[in-house]
């Protein structure tokens, strides 16, 4: 697989930096995107010193224009990582006749970085890839999207934010099936919980959690044998496709029992 030229977007943490560790070796070059310029410069620098060319973009992925601007900018694209996203679940009830609720502006947030984001990246990847010329391998590039198990299931502690994974998984994978004849690969990521900040400071059990590094060697090998959907680890991803396949109300009355996501146990999300 040809990948000497990488664009990730969510570059300055979590599996968005370790990606592009990963990826960094003298040959490459890395355009790193991401919103905090310490954290990326860190990455960046970290990259350098192992021998890769860098470049890095600040700036949000919901902007379409800025987004339109860098990866039209970015020269010819081998590989691009859409990383970037950003979770949280519900609040607890105001009031006990109340019931547990996700504020507007964060439903509105999720949305804006984890659907238009992907978008913002995924469309203006395509389109400069369907201009460049097919590698020895037929392939023209490839480009990956991470969902997440979440999007598998109606889970009620995180409502938006499953809604746009799945969102995310059925775009890129319903996509894919066509751009497989442009010899463009359209990869969706489902997996369960990773050692990120993202969820760092989640009080509650996470099982099948992965390590982050583990994690992107996965997301590689899967890119290199043209998995249109990645997912680990199994068991979760399978025990979720069951639960879906429950009536509602049997389903729920399983989630609500669960530690997992209950109200008020995530984080507040970084709406700013
Ligand atoms: N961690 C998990 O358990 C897990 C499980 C399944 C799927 N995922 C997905 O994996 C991806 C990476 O998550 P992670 O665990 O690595 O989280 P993370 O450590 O919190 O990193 C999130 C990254 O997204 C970037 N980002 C967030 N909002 C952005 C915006 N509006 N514009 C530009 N960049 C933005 C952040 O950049 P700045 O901080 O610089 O703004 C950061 O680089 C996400 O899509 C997440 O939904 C994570």
């Amino acid at each position: 697989m040809k990948h000497d030229r990488i664009l990730i977007t969510g570059a300055s943490s979590g599996l968005g930096r370790s990606l592009a560790l990963t990826l960094a070796r003298p040959g490459r070059t890395l355009h790193l995107g991401g919103r905090n310029e310490s954290r990326l410069m860190e990455v960046a620098q970290h990259c350098i010193s192992r021998g890769a060319g860098v470049e890095i973009s600040r700036g949000d992925v919901s902007d379409r224009t800025h987004m339109e601007n860098w990866i039209g900018t970015s020269g010819p694209l081998d590989l691009v990582l859409a990383c970037a996203g950003i979770t949280g679940g519900t609040r607890r009830p105001d009031s006990p006749d109340d019931a547990p609720y996700e504020p507007d502006a964060q439903v509105r947030r999720f949305f804006q970085t984890n659907c238009d984001g992907v978008l913002n990246t995924v469309l203006p990847a395509l389109s400069i890839m369907r201009q460049q010329p097919r590698a020895a391998d037929g392939m023209r590039g490839r480009i990956c999207a991470i969902s997440s198990v979440a999007g598998l299931v109606s889970y009620p502690g995180t409502p938006a934010y499953g809604a746009t994974k799945a969102a995310v998984d059925r775009f890129m994978v319903a996509t894919g099936g066509n751009m497989k004849q442009a010899g463009i690969l359209l990869s969706s990521v489902v997996c369960g919980f990773l050692n990120t900040p993202m969820t760092a400071r989640n009080h509650f059990p996470m099982p099948g959690m992965t390590d982050v590094e583990n994690a992107s060697r996965r997301i590689l090998r899967g890119l290199r044998r043209n998995e249109r959907r990645i997912v680990f680890p199994l068991w979760l991803a399978a025990g979720s496709r069951f639960m879906d396949l429950l009536p509602i109300a049997l389903a729920e009355r399983y989630y609500t029992h669960q530690p997992t996501g209950a109200a008020g146990t995530m984080p507040e999300p970084d709406l700013s």
